[in-house]
């Protein structure tokens, strides 16, 4: 199977466990079961990172729109961080 994040940055700043990319995602999921466990968490997480995205698509300064990306970064990996299976 291929990979099929290549040249996502997101490869760069998040270590995967070995072997994420080789399970089939028609079957699998990558999610921890934290995630079903800590929903409202989840969901919070989610909507906030949403909100984000979209006001870094709004921005009409440079400055806005790096410091909107900065922030949706960090979204990213800390819900990854917390809700991305990381025993296998
Ligand atoms: C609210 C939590 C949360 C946020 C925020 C989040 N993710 Fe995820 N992400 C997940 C979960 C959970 C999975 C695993 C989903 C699954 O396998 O069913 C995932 C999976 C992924 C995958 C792997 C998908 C695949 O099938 O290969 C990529 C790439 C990814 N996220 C990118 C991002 C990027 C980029 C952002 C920020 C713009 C982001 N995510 C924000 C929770 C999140």
């Amino acid at each position: 199977m291929t990979d099929r994040s290549d040249g996502l940055p997101l490869r760069r700043t998040n270590p995967r466990p070995a072997g994420l990319f080789e399970r089939d995602p028609g079957r699998d999921t990558y999610a921890s079961p934290d995630l079903f466990t800590n929903y409202a968490d989840f969901y919070a997480r989610a909507a906030a990172a949403a909100k984000t995205a979209y006001r870094a698509s709004r921005a009409q300064q440079d400055g806005d729109f790096k410091r909107y990306v900065a922030e949706l970064r960090v979204a990213c990996d800390s819900c990854h961080g917390l809700y991305l299976k990381s025993d296998q």
